[in-house]
């Protein structure tokens, strides 16, 4: 260990323990559940909406991984509904299935596990059992890519340089400080460098943009175009097609008429920006799941579903 490492660490330490984010809850828990919920539900989503709508609610209705475990699956999906990337929420359900006694504290073991990579694998060693283990997420990648000059983000060399900074003596608080350090201080575009705790060390400075390029999100434009069935309160959904919305209910696909339109709105969901079209339908589809409008919120609805919401009374 070189003496500009160990002053490059002692320096993050220090930045970390003034300017950290040290009140989010899945960072002063001992529970190992609770960190996996908290690094699955982050994985796509920002943190305050993971905060303020997800993660408390989610705890509330499902405490314990065993109380997960004996959930079904439709429970599970409706508390997810609104987060998007279903699979989570699928992975989430069998993982706690496979373990309703909790997590194993291996690495290897929690990589068999459905839906735990590598990142989530290593942020429950460090985060949950305080392991000696380095840890690299997006905003860590592009903090060592930049202190390390390191232009193309190859996953391999981005881990070993996460090694080589890792502070065994106290990997934890080092791990979180990186990642408070990529998304409060090297952030993608205009890095706030004249803070930053790593500055005298770091070879990306002149030019940090150059190393912060991430692939641009191809968005994709799609028509979608549903029937809407209603028989005393209750809606005509059925089980979703594909894998994207797989366990979940939608309205059905039909071949519009346009003489029944009802309506159109549109809707954001992954790299998929939707013109939706709504139909009233004159007899319920045969595949029909009957949901009660009213429970809406206790059934496994996307919220693109849920938004067609509004359109009802124009036909019930
Ligand atoms: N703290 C621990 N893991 C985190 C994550 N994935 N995002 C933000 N804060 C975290």
């Amino acid at each position: 260990m070189t003496n500009r490492i160990k002053s490059a660490q002692n320096a993050l330490l220090s930045w970390y323990k003034k300017s950290g984010r040290h009140d989010l809850p899945w960072r002063n828990t001992q529970d190992i559940y609770h960190v996996y919920l908290s690094e699955i539900m982050l994985q796509q989503t920002q943190v305050n909406r993971v905060l303020e709508e997800y993660y408390p609610q989610f705890l509330k209705r499902f405490p314990t991984l065993q109380t997960l475990a004996f959930a079904s699956l439709d429970d599970v999906l409706a508390s997810w509904s609104g987060l998007g990337y279903y699979s989570r929420a699928r992975n989430l359900h069998k993982t706690a299935q496979l373990n309703p006694k909790g997590l194993p504290d291996e690495l290897s073991a929690l990589l068999k596990l459905p839906g735990i990579g590598k990142y989530t694998a290593s942020a429950i060693c460090s985060f949950g059992y305080n392991q000696n283990v380095p840890v690299v997420d997006t905003n860590i990648a592009r903090v060592l890519q930049r202190v390390f000059a390191i232009q193309k983000r190859d996953e391999k060399i981005l881990w070993q340089k996460a090694e080589s900074l890792l502070n065994t003596k106290a990997s934890r608080a080092h791990n979180l400080a990186l990642m408070d350090l990529g998304s409060l201080v090297c952030l993608p575009q205009n890095p706030k460098c004249e803070f930053c705790p790593l500055n005298e060390m770091c070879q990306g400075k002149v030019n940090p943009e150059f190393y912060a390029k991430t692939k641009k999100t191809r968005y994709e434009a799609m028509e979608l175009f549903y029937g809407v069935f209603i028989e005393d309160d209750r809606i005509a959904l059925v089980n979703a097609q594909g894998n994207m919305y797989k366990g979940m209910l939608e309205l059905p696909n039909i071949d519009p008429i346009e003489e029944w339109h009802i309506g159109n709105f549109k809707h954001s969901y992954t790299k998929y920006r939707l013109n939706v079209h709504l139909y009233a339908l004159d007899e319920a589809p045969f595949n029909a799941v009957w949901v009660d409008i009213r429970a809406f919120d206790d059934a496994p609805i996307s919220s693109l579903t849920k938004k067609a919401k509004k359109f009802f009374y124009k036909i019930s």
